[in-house]
């Protein structure tokens, strides 16, 4: 493994220092919740710290099994989503094998493979298709060697939500190829209307990753995980995580646990800030001469971009967002992008934070003109 740290983490607000954010606009979740805010409704002083089971809580395992239709011996707790997509990675690829990615994407996804070592064909999404993409697009990068096609929905930093009827297409290409899918889906319960089915419904061959970290604001739990219904990979999974760590936390999963049995409690309040969030983010570009964007389906991100036109210093708006504004958002090349594109959070502020620091762009853009 080559391990290199991701700009991402580098430059993130928690590295960075949170004192020193005065508007918040790059984290990719809802808003961080306090344990006391939880109604966890027990003590957590009778818990008793021994290695938990290796698979992960069994209750919360239970759950999630019951909403995918799945034995919970299929379901594997991870710390986080970030978790459960290095066991995949570091479990399917290898320097000879190939995966197939989606360009831009949460950081991880690009960077396990590449510190493994293997080949990598990137499906890129640009503004102009919308960010779409399809099987088509996914066949054209495939070789003999591809192992793994990963791909994210919604998506993480554009915010589009892949088509069903899609996905099933890419499902049968990469079973028929005998390749694995990994379908990213820790926004899933942010997808605006239904719910979507548990990706590894839909085949043996696909992989589910989720966490708690987005859609219920905790991140710091780090509680996700890894469902497969292929049984050799079960296993192997099982094999990666007892290497790396035994089990998970015993206290983490019993937090997480509860939440997670409540969650259609919260659901609806969730959705309210998102829709409130994407509605302020949807009248400032509306405004905002020098944007241009693709609004997003899902999640609680969106990657909109600097037009050409707009003849903005982007290095020097950068510096005065952050250095006179105080105002972060997560710059293109946190995603291997140009800087032109920003991603903004628009689920972790507070209204009155996210419209300010929607000002306090449009400013910096004034005054960065060349
Ligand atoms: C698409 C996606 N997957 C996985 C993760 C990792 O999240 P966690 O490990 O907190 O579950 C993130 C975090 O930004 C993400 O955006």
């Amino acid at each position: 493994m080559r391990y290199r740290r991701m700009p991402i983490e580098v430059e993130s607000p928690e590295e960075v220092g949170y004192g020193s954010i005065r508007c918040n606009l790059a984290e990719s979740s809802m808003r961080d919740r306090v344990l006391g805010d939880l109604r966890l409704d027990v003590d957590l002083a009778g818990t008793i710290l021994l290695y938990g089971d290796h698979r992960g809580h069994p209750g919360l395992r239970e759950r999630l099994a019951a909403e995918a239709g799945c034995a919970p011996s299929q379901v594997l707790l991870t710390p986080g989503a970030a978790g459960a997509l290095f066991i995949v990675s570091t479990s399917l690829l290898s320097p000879g094998g190939h995966v197939v990615v989606l360009r831009p994407n949460y950081a991880t996804n690009i960077e396990a493979p590449r510190a493994i070592g293997c080949g990598i064909s990137f499906v890129d999404l640009s503004m102009e298709r919308g960010f779409q993409y399809g099987a088509d697009d996914i066949a054209k990068a495939m070789t003999p060697q591809t192992r793994l096609v990963s791909i994210t929905t919604p998506h993480n930093p554009t915010g589009t939500v892949l088509d069903e009827g899609e996905l099933r297409r890419i499902v049968d290409l990469v079973t028929s190829r005998g390749a694995y899918l990994l379908v990213d889906e820790t926004y899933r319960d942010l997808t605006v209307g239904t719910p979507r089915p548990f990706a590894t419904t839909l085949g043996e061959r696909v992989i589910s990753v989720a966490s708690l970290s987005k859609a219920y604001g905790l991140p710091g739990l780090r509680v996700g995980w890894l469902l497969t219904r292929d049984p050799e990979l079960n296993e192997t999974f099982l094999a990666a995580k007892e290497q790396m760590m035994i089990c998970g936390a015993v206290l983490d999963e019993e937090i997480a646990c509860r939440v997670y049995l409540r969650r259609t409690e919260e659901l609806p309040r969730i959705a309210a800030q998102v829709k409130r969030g994407v509605a302020t983010l949807a009248s400032w570009i509306a405004t905002e001469p020098a944007m241009e964007w693709v609004p997003p389906a899902g999640g609680v991100v969106a990657f909109p971009r600097i037009k050409a036109e707009a003849g903005v210093d982007v290095g020097r708006f950068y510096s005065i967002l952050n250095g006179e504004y105080a105002t972060f958002v997560g710059p293109g090349h946190w995603f291997e992008q140009d800087d032109r594109f920003m991603r903004i959070g628009f689920g972790w502020p507070t209204p009155a934070e996210f419209e300010e620091g929607l000002a306090n762009v449009s400013k910096a853009l004034r005054s960065a003109r060349v």
